[in-house]
This record gives structure tokens, C-alpha cells and sequence, in this order.
């Protein structure tokens, strides 16, 4: 078994995966790589490769990525191309990585123009999620997975979203286990319809992310992915009350919920051409309009609404009104 962890996790958990695969016997070989994003790339992939061919790694032996999103998303991607394809297993320790990174076979790398333009659909033999792990994971990293939590209640579970209304910031740190567990199986049964997301049912996924992805773009630093997909669930949601496809107390509660969490609103100081050019350049854009997945009720999307650049445009001033009513 090789491990590929990284530079934050290993030290934590390292130590404890590897005995216990000793004492099951296998031989263990191990890789770390700098924890963050800038690992994600090409020149890292073919490290990575370059040590499995030195571990005499084969095809019956395993990959396991002990870590979060960026080290399950390579050493996925290194599992399904060295040798053609070799075992693979994920033990995720962020809580992103719980409820999305690690679930779904998605893997892939950067390239200097971009996020995950490198990758391949690539099912792990399992996943190992120990929510225990959590306990070390920084709260800014945590609030990450949350956005996601309070994505996959609005697209198909009101009990998810209902707990998140009623708890507190603590309550819901308590209660994660269950929110993993729900999340879960969402991203489980909508991935099951449509692996490879060539028939449309994965896209119920996106909601809050069209908008997202170009708020993560234009605002490299500024805004982290859970920040940004947090400002792009309520920006759809106004766009979906504009459609008359979201009732405005659906809105309203998604706000609400949104900002309960500790989620800034603020994009006062976006540029509004730059984010709208972002906007329409992102990977959804189809004919000029983007795609969205916009809420009808809590618990329920409709996938694949075409909207207008200037559908978004009109929306600006409203959301940035809306947005800084604390
Ligand atoms: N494949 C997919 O379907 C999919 C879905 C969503 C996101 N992603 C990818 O996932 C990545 C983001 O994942 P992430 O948010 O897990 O980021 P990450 O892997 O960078 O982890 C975030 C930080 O937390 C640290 N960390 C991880 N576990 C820890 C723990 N238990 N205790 C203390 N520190 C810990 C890491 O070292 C890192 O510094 C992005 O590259 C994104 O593209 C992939
Ligand atoms: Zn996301």
C-alpha cells in the first residue's frame, strides 16, 4: 500500500494508518506532498508516479490517499493512470473532502490555465471516513465543508437544511457525523444516475457553483471555494425568485441560513464587468447563457435553466443591496 498524504496530515494521522496496515500485514510505502492547492499539478503527478515505479508499485497494489480534496484528487488520478489503472482508496480528513471531494470517482489536477483540466472518472474500492478527524481540522476549513451541507440541503434533503436553521454554530459541529452520513448519500444517489455527467441529473449538483466558480476565479485569494459557493447559492436563488422559479421565503431562508454560518456576502468591490465576463466564460456557459441550478423549494432544484448574462446583470445591484442588509 502506498500513502499518499500531505505535509499538514501526515504528522496527525500518518503514523496511526500506517501500523495498522503493518499489523494487517501489508507493506507499507509512503508519500508526502506540500499540503494546499499548488500541489495539484502535472510536475507533482509525475513525482508521484516516478516514486510508485521506485516502490515497484503493481497492479494488484493499493493507493491510499490519507488527506483532503487536493490529495485525493491526485492520488486519484495517479491510481488511474499508473499501470493503466491500480487499486484505490480514500480516507478523507477535511470535511469538504467528506461530503464531496472524495465521493463521486471525479480526480483530476491543475494546469496553469486552469482547475481541473486534467483528470479522469476513477472510482476508489472504497472510502474511509473517520469524522474524528475533524477535531484537527482548522474552523475555516470545517465552514468549507458546510457550504457544501447547505448545498446538498437546499437541492434535495429539508431535514439537513431544517437541522442547519435550527442549530447553532456548535450544535451543528456536534452533530456532523449525521450531516456526513445525509450528505453522503445525496452526492451518492445523484452520482449513481449519472457517473460520468452526460445525462444532466449531476448537474443538480452545481447549484450555487456557476456563479461560485467565477466568484473562485476572479477572487483567487479573496474568497475561498465555501465562501464563494456560499455567495453563488444566494446570488441563484435571487436569480431563481426573478425566473419565479424560487419563492422568495425559499430565498430568504437560504440567506439567511447562508449568512448564520458566518458566510460574507460582501462583494461590494467586485468589479462587475470582470465578474461577469468570468461569469459567462465559466466551464456551464452554453450559447451565451449560463446554467443554473435554481431552487424551487427547499429540497428541490430544477437543473439546467439557461440564464442570460444580462438576467445576471440585472440582479447586481439588488444582490449587493440585499447582501449587506446584516
Ligand atoms: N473530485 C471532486 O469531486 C471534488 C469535489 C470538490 C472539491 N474537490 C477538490 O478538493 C480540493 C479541496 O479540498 P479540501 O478543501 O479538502 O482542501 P485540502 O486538501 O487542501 O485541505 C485543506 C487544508 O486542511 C488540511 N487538513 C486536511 N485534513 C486535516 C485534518 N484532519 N486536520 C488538520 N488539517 C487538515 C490540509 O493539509 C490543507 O491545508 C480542491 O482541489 C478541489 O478542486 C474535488
Ligand atoms: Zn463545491
Amino acid at each position: 500500500v502506498m500513502i499518499i498524504s500531505d505535509t499538514n496530515v501526515f504528522p496527525l494521522y500518518g503514523e496511526k494508518v500506517c501500523s495498522s496496515l503493518q499489523r494487517a500485514g501489508k507493506t507499507v510505502e509512503t508519500v508526502v506532498i506540500k499540503a494546499g492547492e499548488s500541489s495539484k499539478t502535472l510536475q507533482q503527478t509525475y513525482r508521484i508516479i516516478k516514486d510508485s515505479s521506485s516502490f515497484k508499485m503493481e497492479r494488484q497494489d493499493t493507493i491510499l490517499t490519507l488527506g483532503g480534496g487536493v490529495v485525493s484528487d491526485i492520488g486519484g488520478f495517479v491510481a488511474s493512470v499508473y499501470l493503466r489503472g491500480i487499486n484505490f482508496v480514500a480516507v478523507p480528513t477535511t470535511l469538504l473532502s467528506h461530503v464531496d471531494a472524495a465521493i463521486g470517482g471525479k480526480t483530476a489536477v491543475n494546469l496553469p490555465w486552469g482547475k481541473n483540466l486534467v483528470g479522469s472518472f476513477y472510482q476508489p474500492g472504497f472510502v474511509y471516513i473517520d469524522t474524528g478527524t475533524l477535531a484537527t481540522l482548522p474552523d475555516k476549513e470545517i465552514k468549507q465543508g458546510i457550504a457544501e451541507i447547505i448545498k446538498y440541503g437546499v437541492i434535495k434533503n429539508k431535514k439537513i437544511f431544517e437541522v442547519l436553521e435550527k442549530s447553532s454554530l456548535q450544535e451543528t459541529k456536534r452533530n456532523l457525523r449525521w450531516l456526513v452520513e445525509e450528505s453522503i448519500k445525496i452526492k451518492k444517489q445523484v452520482v449513481e444516475k449519472d457517473e460520468r455527467e452526460t445525462k444532466g441529473i449531476r448537474e443538480t449538483l452545481n447549484f450555487g457553483h456557476t456563479i461560485g466558480h467565477a466568484i473562485e476565479i476572479k477572487y483567487n485569494k479573496k474568497f475561498n471555494h465555501g465562501q464563494a459557493v456560499a455567495i453563488g447559492m444566494v446570488w441563484e436563488s435571487l436569480i431563481g425568485t426573478k425566473l419565479g422559479i424560487t419563492p422568495v421565503n425559499v430565498y430568504k431562508r437560504i440567506k439567511s441560513v447562508v449568512k448564520k454560518y458566518g458566510f460574507a456576502l460582501d462583494i461590494n468591490k467586485t468589479d462587475k464587468s470582470l465578474l461577469m465576463d468570468a461569469i459567462t466564460y465559466d466551464k456551464k456557459t452554453r450559447n451565451g447563457a449560463i446554467r443554473c441550478s435554481l431552487p424551487e423549494r427547499i429540497g428541490k432544484t430544477v437543473c439546467g435553466i439557461e440564464v442570460t448574462a444580462h438576467a445576471v446583470q440585472k440582479t447586481w445591484e439588488e444582490f449587493r443591496h440585499e447582501s449587506g442588509d446584516k
